[in-house]
């Protein structure tokens, strides 16, 4: 007999908020590369934009897995008991999910931040990661073990990847909100981890570096006119010079795919920091 793995990393069911674009739609794909044979992406994105991140996706997933587009707020319970409803529904199960809706939200310091602005951030990166996972615990803690488990290995019903952020450990001037509701993120996870751990639900986060996505642009890509981005210099390179080099949206795919894999099964609420190194740097490069 032989020992070697080759089965799929991840052949379950992903449910993936912020999916329509940037990380989330890179972990859609890890997804669909390690043979999920359910992925549905939740966004408030419109459709056409939905429809696209669907069609890429769809030429990842395996033969007969299936890519669903569900169009919500994370910040609305409803919203999101109905995609999940929707989910077992189309699938039976939902195995995986990853919590990566988000904005930066407003970048100031805070005696210049609007304080509706400091509360919409909050909502959305912290209130919106805590709704998901209270709606996706409810479902997978009522469900059977993961199929896959190899013998021997304690069963699982789930696993859970919230988004952090270097934001999660460390703070940036001109940045409470984000920064603020990434470490509630942190101390979410941590609770919700201890919670779950013993009906079988593994609930852990990730911290991701710097990746120049849709989220960052404004900051530091000057818009259509202008010459200057919102931080001005070389601010971009100066922290991608710390993190050591570029990052591509892939790299953090994978890592969220494979921590929810359930050989993973002792990791629980752990802060998986994805930033070649840029926290552990104290130099400028
Ligand atoms: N890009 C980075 O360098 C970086 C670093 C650390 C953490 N993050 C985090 O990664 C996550 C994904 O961000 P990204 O960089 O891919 O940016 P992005 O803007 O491309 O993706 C964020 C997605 O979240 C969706 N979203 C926003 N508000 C929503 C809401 N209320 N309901 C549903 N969906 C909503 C957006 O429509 C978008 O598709 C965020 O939580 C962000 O804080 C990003």
């Amino acid at each position: 007999m032989s020992h070697h793995r080759s089965a799929p990393i991840c052949p379950g069911v992903a449910f993936i908020t912020g999916g329509a674009r940037g990380l989330g739609l890179a972990i859609a794909q890890s997804f669909a590369k390690e043979g999920a044979r359910g992925i549905v992406l939740f966004d408030i994105q419109p459709d056409d934009i939905m429809n696209a991140a669907k069609a890429t996706i769809e030429q990842y997933m395996v033969e007969g897995g299936k890519c669903l587009t569900f169009r919500g707020d994370v910040t609305v319970e409803e919203d999101l008991e109905a995609a999940v409803a929707q989910t077992v529904d189309e699938f039976g199960r939902l195995d995986y999910a990853a919590n990566f809706a988000g904005v930066v939200g407003p970048l100031a310091a805070t005696w210049d931040v609007n304080t509706k602005e400091f509360k919409k951030v909050i909502d959305i990166n912290c209130t919106g990661v805590w709704l998901s996972m209270k709606v996706q615990l409810k479902h997978m803690l009522k469900q059977d073990s993961i199929d896959g488990i190899e013998q021997g290995r304690v069963e699982q019903r789930g696993a859970i990847v919230n988004c952090a952020s270097v934001n999660s450990i460390q703070g940036g001037a001109g940045t409470t909100g984000y920064t603020a509701a990434k470490h509630a993120v942190l101390g979410m996870t941590k609770s919700a981890a201890l919670e779950a751990r013993g009906q079988g639900v593994r609930v852990n986060c990730v911290s991701p570096g710097f990746l120049l996505t849709k989220l960052l642009e404004p900051a530091f890509v000057p818009a259509e006119g202008q010459t200057t981005a919102l931080l001005t210099g070389d601010a971009w390179k100066q922290y991608e010079d710390r993190q050591g080099r570029k990052a591509s949206f892939e790299e953090v795919g994978d890592v969220v795919a494979l921590l929810c894999n359930p050989r993973m099964s002792l990791v629980v609420g752990h802060n998986l920091v994805i930033d070649g190194g840029f926290t552990i740097n104290e130099n400028p490069a």
